[in-house]
């Protein structure tokens, strides 16, 4: 359909000129000589008001004002009657799909428990039309960072047969149903459709490895699922991650390829999603664009894991989980960490070994592992991150001493076999990263189709 999207009506080069455009009516307003509609075409956060002059206006109005009707309008552009806004003076419309009064988004605000109703709609509110803009843009200035540093975008599989994290999360990929003539695991492993137990990954990062060790720098976007049990505002069945892996790098190198993402990508939004942010900072995060040019100007902070203990233990806070060495950080630690102590991203490092993934590189202390997680304030952890061990004795007898199963890492071994290099990578919480820079509370919010534990819609 020939039409010019409502975007480009706002840069005001149209003025005086006939036009047609399209979009869903988002207000309406009738009086005795006039009627407007507001539309919005999902092309920008603003809506574009239409004016329908009764005396020149012909053809049936009411189902053009539904909340909710989709049209094509063909008019004037003139100019608005506040600075930097344009109107269309309506000549003719056509209603391409009406609407009527049982529209859920009718003109009251929603609660956001209300709009998860309502996944196939609520994309139609100002709110998650931003959110899935900003998702977007933060998506695009992922590959434009990695691109322009020289990474090469790779593709590792979603079925796969092993756990990379080790933390019992797979979720099972089967054909094979109830057969109550199978009497072992095994049984029905073979009978399966791979003749194996297979299941979603949980992160790309082994066949990222295997790619970095030929390709030297690579990273991997895509979806990755974890049954995770917990039902947070933060946890979700499927979400997006960005691992980049890099040979020849070790975990400073890759602590500073983190940082570097991070503001690129935070500068990026800044720029390309500013009326975005100022609609999340009015709405939802008081100082969140100074927030986000605060991490885009100054410093993270790093701290060991083992002086974070000891930050903790000193603060005088009752936690409700213990804080003792050895043990893993709890969201409530987490929280005091980035938004009480630091009050900005930090980065904990050489966490205790026992409580991490069995890749990790061993420090020469023998208890702790090369490994950091990124922390910011209100959304907590948003990378996990690590040298990966790349002696061949460490990391087979960390396989067997975790009872891992080791048919299923052979491969994963023979590349500390054959031209071993060190290497690091991270994964990014794509959801985690956009609830950060939105002030969106709830990962629920920043997937159009969120899957968690008793919820699929
Ligand atoms: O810390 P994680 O488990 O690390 C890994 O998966 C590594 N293999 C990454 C790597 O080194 N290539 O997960 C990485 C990030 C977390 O920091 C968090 O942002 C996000 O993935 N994440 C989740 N996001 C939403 N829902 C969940 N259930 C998540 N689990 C992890
Ligand atoms: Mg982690």
């Amino acid at each position: 359909m020939q039409h010019v999207d409502l975007k480009e009506i706002r840069k005001g080069l149209h003025v005086g000129k006939k036009v047609t455009v399209c979009g869903w009516v988002r207000t309406s307003r009738d009086s005795k000589n006039v009627a407007f509609a507001e539309l919005n075409d999902g092309t920008e956060l603003a809506h574009t008001q239409v004016v329908f002059d009764k005396s020149k206006f012909t053809g049936e109005l009411a189902p053009m004002l539904s909340l909710g009707a989709a049209l094509s309008v063909t008019g004037e552009v003139v100019e608005g009657q506040r600075e930097g806004t344009y109107e269309i003076q309506a000549e003719s419309a056509e209603l391409l799909g009406g609407s009527d009064s049982t529209y859920p988004l009718q003109k009251k605000r929603h609660t956001m428990e209300f709009l998860r109703t309502i996944p196939h709609l609520r994309v139609r509110t100002n709110t998650f039309n931003a959110v899935f803009r900003v998702r977007s843009e933060l998506s695009y200035a992922i590959h434009e960072f990695f691109h322009k540093n020289g990474y090469y975008y790779v593709h590792s599989p979603i079925i796969t047969g092993s756990d990379c994290e080790g933390a019992g999360e797979v979720f099972k990929v089967t054909t094979v149903g109830f057969d109550p003539t199978v009497k072992t695991e095994e049984e029905y492993n073979k009978k399966d459709f791979f003749g194996r137990s297979a299941g979603l990954t949980v992160s790309g990062q082994l066949e990222g490895e295997v790619m970095a060790t030929a390709l030297g720098k690579i990273y991997t976007f895509g979806p990755t699922f974890r049954a995770e049990n917990s039902n947070t505002p933060r946890h979700a069945a499927e979400f997006w991650q960005v691992e980049p892996e890099v040979a020849f790098a070790d975990i400073d190198d890759i602590i500073g390829i983190a940082t570097d993402m991070i503001k690129y990508i935070t500068t990026y939004v800044l720029e390309h999603c500013a009326a975005e942010l100022k609609f999340f900072e009015e709405r939802f995060e008081p100082g969140l664009i100074a927030k986000l040019q605060n991490v885009a100007d100054s410093d993270f902070a790093r701290i060991d894991y083992t002086d974070a203990i000891e930050v903790l233990k000193k603060s005088g806070k009752q936690f409700v989980y213990p804080v003792e060495w050895g043990l893993d950080l709890q969201t409530e630690h987490e929280r005091y960490l980035t938004d009480e102590y630091f009050k900005k991203p930090v980065f904990v490092v050489n966490y205790p070994r026992k409580i991490k993934s069995f890749y990790m590189k061993q420090n020469p202390d023998g208890v702790t592992v090369a490994a950091t997680d990124l922390l910011v304030p209100g959304v907590g952890e948003i990378i996990g991150c690590s040298e990966r061990e790349a002696d061949y004795d460490k990391l087979l007898n960390e396989i067997k001493s975790r009872g891992m199963k080791l048919s299923d890492y052979e491969n994963y071994l023979d590349l500390r076999k054959f031209g071993s290099v060190p290497h690091s990578g991270f994964g990014l919480g794509l959801e985690r990263m956009l609830m950060y820079v939105t002030g969106m509370a709830n990962i629920r919010d920043v997937i159009e189709f969120a899957r968690t534990k008793d919820d699929l819609k």
